[in-house]
């Protein structure tokens, strides 16, 4: 199943980038419909008209509150016909304005190994708390901050020579090889998602065969 996906970004766009190389190389069984951001300035915007990508800009410091910004982004997604979204460095907090436009199908990366280190910064977080060994997860979205049941974790041990920045080099590294593992999988059916079963339970990721190694 082609995943007709919309990606929303608010910056350099290099999670973007990994997915159009996927697709473009034939790993990744996707179309990316549409980009969006919430900032002109994302230098994600200029990647994806490199790639013919059509691209939109929704500025959320335009919008009077969450909801019309939401409302705003669902109807630009769903006008493009995108069935999965991913957050590609997005750093707003979703709502269940948007999240119930598209139940169960929305897609986060984060820089951690999550519930560790959520929000800003996580690779700055784990290097402060003194962590020897952090990651990259890749969760679908509830309404929390960087919270949702996880689909896929990759783990990096922490060197003594990593900054700040290095460490979020080689992290970076593992994020774009794990999400494009983890959207691969839904793609190809080894990674489905069983909603929840009651109001309080999560949905549920069922991996076929063990989840990716990166
Ligand atoms: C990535 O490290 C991504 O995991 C992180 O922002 C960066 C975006 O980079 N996302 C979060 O921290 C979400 N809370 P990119 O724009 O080059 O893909």
């Amino acid at each position: 199943m082609t995943l007709q996906l919309g990606v929303l970004i608010s910056g350099r766009g290099s999670n973007l980038q990994a997915i159009l190389d996927a697709i473009a190389a034939g790993t990744l069984d996707a179309r990316v419909r549409l980009v969006v951001a919430n900032r002109p300035d994302a230098a994600g915007l200029t990647r994806a008209k490199a790639a013919g990508i059509t691209t939109a800009v929704v500025e959320h410091k335009a919008f009077g509150d969450r909801t019309t910004f939401e409302h705003a982004l669902v109807a630009l997604l769903t006008r493009a016909s995108c069935d999965w979204i991913v957050l590609a460095g997005f750093m707003r907090i979703l709502t269940r304005e948007f999240l119930s436009a598209f139940p169960e199908r929305v897609v986060n990366i984060h820089p951690s190994l999550l519930p560790a280190f959520p929000g800003l910064d996580a690779q700055a977080q784990a290097l402060a708390y003194g962590v020897h060994v952090t990651g990259c997860t890749v969760h679908l979205v509830d309404e929390g901050v960087d919270h949702g049941p996880i689909l896929a974790q990759t783990t990096l041990e922490v060197e003594p020579a990593d900054t700040r920045d290095i460490l979020a080099g080689r992290l970076l590294e593992k994020e774009h090889a794990l999400l494009i593992a983890t959207l691969a999988a839904i793609a190809s059916d080894r990674l489905s998602i069983e909603p929840a079963a009651t109001g309080d339970a999560r949905p549920t990721a069922r991996w076929r065969g063990a989840p990716p190694r990166v």
